[in-house]
């Protein structure tokens, strides 16, 4: 649930904001973020970090959400921003956000988005392969400048999380690995490069990880190469970036260890090993995304359709479905429901909340629990904050929802609807 969800005369509020009338007032779908509860994440981040391993930083994984509000209320609540590629660069640059704060994601950045972010003056650039090394040496000497990089292994650290969404195994196109010695000997390479800094490594193991275990173990390994840097090539690694952030409950079932824990953690296994390994700590960064923006977010749907099947099950129809939210019909992901206008009611059905889209995978919620569904009533699914905009589609020609900020009673359209003039902008005849 966002932070500031109450309920109100049988109507569920966000931000003191009335989601029955917002809905009526700005149509369904409609992406709803609670401004307090993004802010909140991420301080809880920084606090969190500062205090368990005061040399940290968070970077927020902009790929989770992103706008220009975002992107400006990330600025300003002080965090970096990753971007992963050219586009969320841009769309960080457009809304005023320091470029030596941006840290660039890809396993295949394209030479036309490497250019753009190092003239942009990108804090760092994530180096992903031995090729894309000799890209960014190359054009950083063409642009006359020297750029800090990281360099992402792949630690070979199985997560406990969707196959879809783990990223740490050896068996990944991310990274380079650590079989052979490869990423330790490229470390020479990036070393003698000459328009590159190494300011540290990065790892990443995947997204929604509930397991803390899994980041002590990968740190291991980030601190065992750390050390043998230092002693082949007498170079000390300043940084050492974690990766993503903690997996969220998307149900009120689902118990994932709290930020807190996983700071503690993570500067429970850097004292362990850098004492054992015998070097000095490293700065540590993380990139949350999903923790930071998914419970802040919520959809708002107006039911069109209702089915019961006999025997089988009911189906309520939303105005939206895989086109705004594709987690549910990719990963089989679960999500709670409510009916914004009943919310005081209890949830006594179980029915699919179907989208509108000719698939029969599409769907938001699959067999969960429900108040009593009638035409017009306006569904409120919670956790949409994260993954759900980014990974949006026209599929079928649907225009993409408007996204609206609420705090203290206000709603703020940040991004509009889009209309179908949107749909044919790019067409040329
Ligand atoms: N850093 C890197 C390098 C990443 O690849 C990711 C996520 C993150 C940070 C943020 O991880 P988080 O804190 O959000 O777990 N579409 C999938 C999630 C894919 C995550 C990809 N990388 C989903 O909807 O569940």
């Amino acid at each position: 649930l966002p932070r500031t969800a109450t309920v109100k005369d049988g109507h569920l509020y966000v931000g003191g904001v009335d989601m029955v009338e917002l809905a009526r007032e700005q149509g369904t779908a409609l992406y709803v973020y609670d401004e307090e509860d993004l802010r909140s994440r991420i301080r809880e981040y920084v606090e969190a970090f500062s205090a368990a391993y005061p040399n940290s930083e968070v970077i927020y994984a902009s790929k989770a959400f992103l706008n220009r509000a975002m992107a400006k209320l990330v600025a300003e609540e002080g965090a970096n921003i990753d971007v992963s590629g050219g586009g969320e660069l841009a769309i960080a640059q457009a809304a005023g956000f320091p470029m030596e704060r941006v840290f660039v994601h890809g396993n295949n950045k394209t030479p036309q988005e490497l250019e753009e972010a190092i003239s942009a003056g990108v804090g760092c650039i994530v180096l992903d392969s031995r090729i894309e090394l000799d890209r960014v040496n190359e054009i950083a000497a063409r642009l006359g400048k020297v750029q800090d990089v990281y360099m992402r292994i792949t630690p070979g650290v199985e997560a406990d999380t969707h196959e879809y969404i783990r990223t740490g195994m050896e068996d990944s196109k991310f990274g380079f690995t650590m079989r052979e010695d490869f990423a330790f000997n490229c470390v020479g390479d990036v070393l003698a490069a000459e328009n590159v800094h190494l300011r540290g490594l990065h790892m990443h193991i995947g997204s929604q990880i509930f397991k803390l275990q899994p980041f002590g173990e990968a740190i291991a390994v980030g601190v065992e190469l750390i050390a043998r840097i230092k002693e082949r090539y007498g170079f000390e690694i300043d940084d050492l970036d974690i990766g993503g952030g903690v997996g969220i409950a998307y149900m009120a079932t689902d118990a994932p260890a709290t930020i807190r824990e996983f700071a503690q953690i993570t500067a429970d296994a850097l004292h362990e090993q850098c004492a054992k390994f015998g070097v000095k700590e490293p700065r540590v960064l993380t990139e949350p995304g999903r923790s930071i923006a998914a419970s802040a977010g919520i959809t708002l749907y107006t039911v069109g359709i209702l089915k019961t099947l006999p025997g089988i099950r009911k189906y309520v129809a939303i105005d939206g479905g895989m086109s705004d939210n594709v987690r549910t019909a990719l990963y089989h992901a679960d999500y709670e429901a409510v009916i914004a206008n009943k919310a005081d009611q209890p949830r006594t059905e179980i029915v699919t909340l179907c989208g509108k889209h000719c698939e029969s995978g599409d769907a938001v919620v699959l067999d969960g629990s429900l108040q009593t569904p009638e035409l017009g009533d306006i569904v409120a699914v919670f956790g949409t904050g994260a993954y759900c905009r980014s990974m949006s589609s026209n599929y079928n020609g649907q225009p993409r929802p408007g996204v609206v900020f609420v705090k203290d009673g206000q709603a703020r359209l940040v991004t509009r609807r889009e209309t179908y003039a949107d749909l044919l902008a790019c067409d040329i005849d």
